[in-house]
């Protein structure tokens, strides 16, 4: 079976991101919210970064038009049973992650390829909920979706064979580089660039470099887009939080273990980017 029409399940910041570039690669695309605000604010988002591109010069106003006429919004999950793929980007909660896989489960055909965009939890225990878990992969989007190049496609022991050479073509197609992965916490990327993340707030909390010197050291030296700091509010403090107790939790190594300043700055609510304050002030352009 050739995936031919795709769903996901979450309209944010992922799930909007994944929507727009398989609706952009001409799939038509089924995406579902829980509300009709939710969806709103979602599609709204995906309109705003089309349009950006579009007064950027980079993209035809018509091309725009195509991809949004290949997104259809939803708030009913059964209006996803005839997709060939879906792709699960909804919060990082198991048990939700589990209610969802269970209704797909229940409405989607069983040729259909459930995947999830988790960046943390275990494809593994996903593909449980599920009866035909070898149809289950994970395929990890990075932000922001439509600009950044990667995708995770993460195979458990299940995983059938077939599953993996069709996601891996339908990322292709979406013109996204596919990586292969086995199904360890956080992937590859994560397992890199949590601890990195880590670090640069350690180097911070110890004072050894102020916060703009820690990331042009970075980007100057290394040539990264972007320093850890500013990096890791674009992530969200809250998220790099998550993710590293999980890491900590799998692999009990201490350079997965959250600094205390980055505990103390989540639960101050400084989250980064998405609540306006983390490391730097977002409510300035740039970022100060
Ligand atoms: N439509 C089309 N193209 C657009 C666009 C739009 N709306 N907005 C921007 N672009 C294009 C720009 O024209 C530009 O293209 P060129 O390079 O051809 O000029 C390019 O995209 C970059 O855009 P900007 O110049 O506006 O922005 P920038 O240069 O400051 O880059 C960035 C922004 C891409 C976010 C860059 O800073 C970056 O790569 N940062 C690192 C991001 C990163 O590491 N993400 C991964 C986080 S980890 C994760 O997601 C996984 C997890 O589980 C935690």
């Amino acid at each position: 079976m050739a995936i031919q029409q795709v769903g996901v399940v979450g309209c944010g910041l992922m799930g909007g991101g994944i929507a727009q570039v398989s609706a952009a690669a001409g799939f038509p695309t089924v995406v579902r919210e829980v509300s009709p605000n939710a969806l709103e604010k979602g599609l709204g988002s995906v309109r705003r970064f089309l349009q950006g591109g579009v007064d950027k010069g980079k993209l035809a106003a018509a091309e725009m038009e195509r991809t949004l006429a290949n997104i259809r919004g939803t708030t009913e999950l059964r209006d996803l049973s005839g997709c060939d793929l879906v792709i699960e980007a909804v919060t990082e909660n198991i048990g939700l992650k589990k209610e969802i896989l269970s209704a797909l489960d229940a409405s989607c055909r069983p040729a259909a390829i459930l995947a999830s965009n988790t960046s943390s939890l275990s494809i593994t225990e996903m593909s449980t909920f599920v009866r035909h878990p070898e149809r289950v992969i994970g395929l990890h989007f990075f932000n922001p979706v439509p600009l950044m190049k990667l995708v995770e496609v993460v195979r458990t022991v299940r995983t059938d064979e077939a599953v993996l050479a069709e996601t891996h073509a339908w990322c292709l197609a979406i013109g996204k580089t596919p990586v292969r992965c086995g199904d360890s916490t956080g992937f590859v990327v994560n397992r890199l660039l949590v601890p990195y993340m880590l670090d640069a707030v350690r180097v911070f909390e110890q004072g050894l470099a102020s916060r703009d010197d820690i990331d042009s050291a970075m980007r100057l030296g290394c040539g990264h887009p972007m320093g850890p700091l500013m990096l890791t509010d674009y992530v969200g403090l809250d998220t790099a939080f998550y993710i590293s107790e999980i890491m900590f939790d799998e692999f009990k190594e201490p350079r997965f273990a959250a600094p205390t300043l980055l505990r103390r700055m989540v639960t101050a609510g400084l989250h980064g980017r998405k609540s306006g304050r983390g490391f730097y002030d977002w409510s300035t352009h740039p970022p100060g």
